[in-house]
C-alpha cells in the first residue's frame, strides 16, 4: 500500500516530483534546476545535537516570503489562553461537541480545549477538538507556535502539505512540523478529531531500553509524503497562527509548490494499528508508558513535555492480577480521548458515558481509575484465563505541568457535570477480621 510513502522516522529523507529537480551534491547552488528557488525550513535550532537536528530543504516554484502583509483573524475558539479561569482539581470529563450547523472548515472548526506552558516559551502544548464539515477552499494555514499531532476520530482527512500529500483515516494520525503550510480536504464531507499544538521539542520516538530494537512504534512505519506541487495562481489566503493569535494574508499563488525536497524536518503519517503493544506476560498491570508512541522530551531527563500513548486491541494474560488500571494519583496531567470502540476502564454506559469522540482529564494528583462498574467487572473476572480487548482505540496526551481547560470548556455544555458519580458506587469492603 501506499508506495508514494517512505518511511523512517527522523531519517534524512528526500523526494522530487520532477526527475532531477534536486540538486546534487549541494543545498543551495547558484542555480536550481528548472529555475527553482532553495530555501531551508530548520524546525531545531541549527547547533541542535546530531540526532535531535531537524530541517529540511525545500526547491520551491516562489519562497515563502511572497505574500501580502498579515492582519488579525478572527476565529475566538482557537487560541492558547489557558488561565482564563482557575483550574478546579475536578476529575473532568466531555460528551462529544456538536457538528457544526454552518459551514466550517478545518482551522475555523479548531477549538481549544486546554493546554499548559506557551508558545511564547517553546514548552507545553494546547489540546484541541475540531469539527468541520467545508474542505479548505484557497485557504492555506501554517502554524508557527507548534508541530501539530492530528488524531481524527470520525473522517478522512486529505491533507495537502508543501512536502506532498497525506491521507489519513480514524486510527492513523498525521504529524505537521512547525510552520509547514497545508490544505485539509475532506473525503467524506466532515470530519472531527483531536490536535495536540506541541510548543515543545520534536515528537520523537521513545528509547526502548530493555526491550530492545524493535517494538513499541517502529520507525518504518512512519510514512513521509511524495513531493507533489501546485503551480496555480488565485485569489487565496495564507492564515498563520503565531503566538497564539490567528492572521491572514493575501497570497496569489498556491505555497504548495514544493517540486522537490530532502531532509528530516518532513510531515509524517502513521497508522496506530501498526503498534506492537507490550505488556505483562506474568502479573501486575504496568505503568502506561509502556504504550508511548511518540515523546516530546523536556529539559529533565525522563519527564516529558508530551507523551503521546495510545490503547490499543490487545491480550490481558496476567494472572492474580487486578487487570485494569489501579486507582492512581499521578505528577503528571492525562487528557485522554477516544477514536474507536469502548475504553476498557470506563463503563461506556455509565454516567455520560467515554465515547468515541469525547474527552476526559485527569490532572496532577487528581484521583481516578476504573469506574465502579468496571471495577466490579474486574474483581470478578477469571484471570487463568487470558481476556482479548478487541474494538478499541484510546490515546492519551499526558504532560509533565498541569493542563488548564480553557473558560470555554470548563463551561461547554458537553461537560459531563456528573462525572465523579462514576465512583461513587465503589462501596467500602473493608473487614479487619476477614484478611
Ligand atoms: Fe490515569
Amino acid at each position: 500500500m501506499a508506495l508514494n510513502y517512505q518511511t523512517g522516522f527522523g531519517n534524512e529523507l528526500a523526494s522530487e516530483a520532477l526527475a532531477g529537480a534536486l540538486p546534487v551534491g549541494q543545498n543551495s547552488p547558484q542555480k536550481v534546476p528548472y529555475g527553482l528557488y532553495a530555501e531551508q525550513l530548520s524546525g531545531t535550532a541549527f547547533t541542535a545535537p546530531r540526532h535531535a537536528n531537524r530541517r529540511s530543504w525545500l526547491y520551491r516554484i516562489r519562497p515563502a516570503a511572497l505574500h501580502g502583509a498579515f492582519t488579525a483573524y478572527s476565529q475566538p475558539r482557537f487560541h492558547n489562553r489557558f488561565d482564563e479561569a482557575p483550574t478546579p482539581p475536578d476529575q473532568m470529563r466531555w460528551s462529544p461537541f456538536a457538528w457544526p450547523d454552518v459551514p466550517t472548515d478545518f482551522v475555523d472548526g479548531l477549538f481549544a480545549m486546554a493546554g499548559n506552558g506557551s508558545a511564547a516559551t517553546q514548552t507545553g502544548v494546547g489540546i484541541h477538538l475540531y469539527a468541520c464539515n467545508q474542505p479548505m477552499e484557497g485557504r492555506f494555514f501554517y502554524d508557527a507556535d507548534g508541530e501539530l499531532l492530528i488524531v481524527p476520530q470520525q473522517g478522512r482527512l486529505a491533507i495537502a502539505t508543501e512536502l506532498g500529500a497525506l491521507d489519513i483515516e480514524p486510527q492513523q494520525i498525521a504529524l505537521i512540523p512547525r510552520g509547514v503550510r497545508f490544505r485539509v480536504d475532506l473525503p467524506d464531507g466532515a470530519a472531527r478529531g483531536y490536535v495536540c499544538e506541541n510548543f515543545g521539542a520534536h515528537l520523537r520516538l521513545p528509547e526502548l531500553g530493555p526491550i530492545g530494537t524493535n517494538g513499541n512504534a517502529n520507525a518504518r512505519d512512519f510514512e513521509a509524503p511524495a513531493a507533489a506541487y501546485e503551480d496555480v495562481e488565485g485569489d487565496f489566503e495564507l492564515v498563520g497562527k503565531f503566538q497564539g493569535n490567528l492572521w491572514r494574508a493575501p497570497i496569489d499563488h498556491s505555497p504548495l509548490d514544493v517540486v522537490a525536497w530532502h531532509g528530516s524536518n518532513v510531515p509524517y503519517r502513521y497508522d496506530l494499528r501498526r503498534f506492537n503493544t507490550i505488556g505483562s506476560i506474568s502479573y501486575d498491570h504496568p505503568d502506561p508508558s509502556i504504550f508511548t508512541v511518540l515523546t516530546s522530551p523536556s529539559d529533565t531527563p525522563g519527564t516529558a513535555n508530551l507523551d503521546f500513548a495510545i490503547f490499543p486491541p490487545r491480550w490481558l494474560v496476567a494472572e492474580h492480577t487486578f487487570r485494569p488500571p489501579w486507582f492512581h494519583r499521578n505528577i503528571a496531567s492525562e487528557f485522554m480521548g477516544l477514536v474507536h470502540g469502548e475504553y476498557d476502564a470506563k463503563d461506556a454506559n455509565a454516567g455520560g458515558g467515554f465515547v468515541p469522540g469525547g474527552a476526559s482529564l485527569h490532572n496532577c494528583m487528581s484521583g481516578h481509575g476504573p469506574d465502579a462498574a468496571s471495577h466490579a467487572r474486574a474483581l470478578a473476572a477469571d484471570t487463568t484465563r487470558p481476556q482479548h480487548v478487541v474494538d478499541t482505540m484510546a490515546f492519551m496526551f499526558e504532560t509533565r505541568a498541569v493542563i488548564h481547560p480553557t473558560r470555554q470548556a470548563l463551561e461547554s455544555p458537553q461537560r459531563q457535570r456528573d462525572y465523579q458519580q462514576c465512583w461513587q458506587g465503589l462501596q467500602k469492603h473493608f473487614d479487619p477480621s476477614r484478611r
